[in-house]
């Protein structure tokens, strides 16, 4: 019997205090994803709406098939920063005739469109993940270019933008970029560097200098459409190969440019699969607010696998860490999931050993997150941790097979790396909102930082302040409390998205079935040296 029986109590008191902590938790992401929907504020997007243009996301509405989902990416982009959350630009995975496609849509009300350092980090994602996955790319195009204040941090680095679009071009991902207004200067090169261009009548401005600039450079005289308009690039430079007469009828024309692509996934979906027999609305209550108490994972895995069927491996060995084999929406899984938040020596060598019948038997893994990082202390070293945490980490880092991650509580230290973190290229990394990741706990570091003071003290034979050290501890607490929540991660890309606890099953479906666009194959060989 491989069916999970739960143990949670729905009806006790500390399932409705996590799940009350929880809720909390969202209405406070709720109000950051509510500041990325609204661009740049009303006064932009009424002047927007005033000159008949859609907005960045109802582009994407009209482009992805009607009742499709859309499964957004990094929209807490630039949270804590000074710019806007989102960083003028909506990047997604949605379907457009069938084909599921990597879809970005610069948002024209933030500061006109322009690229800002986090508008690049995220761009630069939505290519990586069109690579890996062999997703067709859509840029829905309007945009004033690189943010000129901040071009130090972009324009070299943003040369990148367009390689990628040609380095998909060159793999045989295609390309099709829509230019809905401005597209000028480096931004021209996106409809350059495309596989195919729809252009739209006194809408679309395509050239590498305007009016003023050529004006500057050569003296000559000129206007916007006759050096960069739709009309002119459809008869007479050839950049544009569809002519739109307006956004709608442009939308039309890119459903039928990837309708006629022949894009072939390369393995067919799965039927229809069971729900989890738990109820999904359920995982609102299982992790604690307090990240020092342990919860059992399965509970998580009983309300996300189909049927919640799930066959453990090596369930007696190793138990801090549970693994095992389940299908999600139809798809193989192999699931990794913190169960006492320690990684010990048993473990590593557990979870390097699985990830290896994984990539035999070309298994997709799952990371699910709750892990305090590798066992401290003499026993510990003694016995090896560094070689068999090394173990892990090597099996991880060589790993063929698309790999997910979920942060669903505490993801720290060297754990975050053995259990696949963004350094070690996860397909997709998702964090709950109840998440937390740093290179150690924020009492632990401000701990050791006072230790260390205190023994600086010591060693030159000056006086230890220990008020001051309390001050200071206090202030380093908060800090590293505050670097190590979802928000903040998420702001800087350190993942795709900060997401309700209860759409896992639906955001990793959607993954799952991205991801095999692509040949799933594992590593059959081509780890590193196991130090044994
Ligand atoms: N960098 C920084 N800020 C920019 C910007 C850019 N590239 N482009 C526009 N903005 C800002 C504007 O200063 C304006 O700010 P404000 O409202 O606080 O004054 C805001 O974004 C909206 O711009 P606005 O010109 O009013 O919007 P528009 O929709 O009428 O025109 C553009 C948009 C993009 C056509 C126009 O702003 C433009 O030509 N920008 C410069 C384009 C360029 O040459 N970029 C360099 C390419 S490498």
């Amino acid at each position: 019997m491989t069916f999970i029986t739960s143990a949670l109590d729905t009806g006790g008191p500390e399932y409705r205090e996590h799940r009350s902590a929880m809720l909390d938790k969202l209405a406070a992401l709720d109000a950051e994803h509510a500041k990325a929907l609204a661009g740049g504020g009303e006064k932009y997007t009424a002047r927007h709406r005033g000159r008949g243009k859609l907005l960045a996301r109802e582009r994407i509405e009209l482009l992805v098939d009607p009742d499709s989902p859309f499964l957004e990416l990094s929209p807490l982009a630039a949270w804590g920063s000074d710019y806007q959350v989102g960083a003028s630009l909506v990047t997604g995975i949605g379907v457009v005739e069938g084909v599921e496609c990597l879809i970005t849509a610069n948002d024209p009300t933030v500061r006109g469109g322009a690229s800002n350092p986090w508008t690049l980090k995220k761009a630069l994602r939505a290519n990586e993940i069109a690579f890996a996955n062999r997703l067709p790319v859509v840029s829905l195009v309007e945009s004033g270019g690189a943010d000129l204040p901040s071009q130090k941090e972009i324009f070299i680095p943003g040369g990148a933008l367009f390689r990628d679009l040609t380095r998909l071009s060159a793999a045989g991902i295609p390309t099709v970029a829509v230019v809905f207004g401005n597209s000028t200067a480096g931004g021209a090169y996106v409809p350059g560097m495309s596989d195919h261009t729809v252009m739209i009548k006194e809408r679309s401005k395509v050239f590498l200098g305007g009016p003023p600039l050529v004006k500057m450079a050569t003296g000559e005289e000129s206007d916007d459409e006759s050096l960069g308009g739709a009309e002119m690039h459809a008869r007479t430079s050839g950049l544009a190969d569809h002519y739109a007469v307006d956004e709608t009828d442009a939308i039309r024309q890119a459903r039928r440019i990837v309708a006629r692509l022949n894009h072939r996934k390369a393995q067919a979906d799965p039927p229809l699969a069971a729900p989890p027999t738990y109820d999904e609305d359920e995982l609102l209550g299982i992790v604690p607010g307090d990240l020092k108490t342990p919860f059992d994972p399965r509970e998580v895995i009983a309300r996300i696998v189909d049927g919640s069927d799930f066959d453990e491996f090596k369930p007696l060995y190793g138990t801090s860490l549970t693994t095992g084999w389940a299908r999600l929406h139809g798809y193989p899984v192999g699931i990794l999931a913190n169960a006492q938040g320690v990684l010990f020596s048993a473990e590593s060598q557990k979870a390097a050993q699985f990830i290896q019948l994984a990539n035999q038997r070309d298994i997709p893994l799952l990371f699910l997150h709750n892990t305090t990082g590798y066992m401290v202390g003499k026993e510990y070293e003694q016995g090896g941790i560094i070689k068999h945490g090394a173990m892990m980490i090597n099996a991880v880092a060589n790993s063929r097979v698309p790999h997910l991650s979920v942060l669903m509580g505490a993801s720290y230290g060297a754990g975050h790396y053995g259990m696949c973190g963004r350094a070690y290229d996860p397909r997709f990394l998702f964090a709950w909102p109840s998440a937390k990741s740093a290179v150690m706990g924020p009492q632990q570091l401000a701990g050791v930082l006072s230790i260390v003071a205190r023994a600086s003290a010591a060693a030159k034979g000056q006086p230890y302040d220990d008020e001051a050290d309390a001050g200071l501890r206090a202030l380093v607490e908060a800090q590293i409390e505050s670097e190590s929540l979802p928000m903040f991660l998420s702001g800087r890309l350190y993942d795709d998205g900060v997401i309700d606890p209860r759409d896992t099953r639906t955001v990793l479906g959607l993954c799952l079935s991205a991801i095999h666009t692509a040949p799933v194959e594992g590593a059959r060989g081509g780890f590193g040296v196991f130090r044994m």
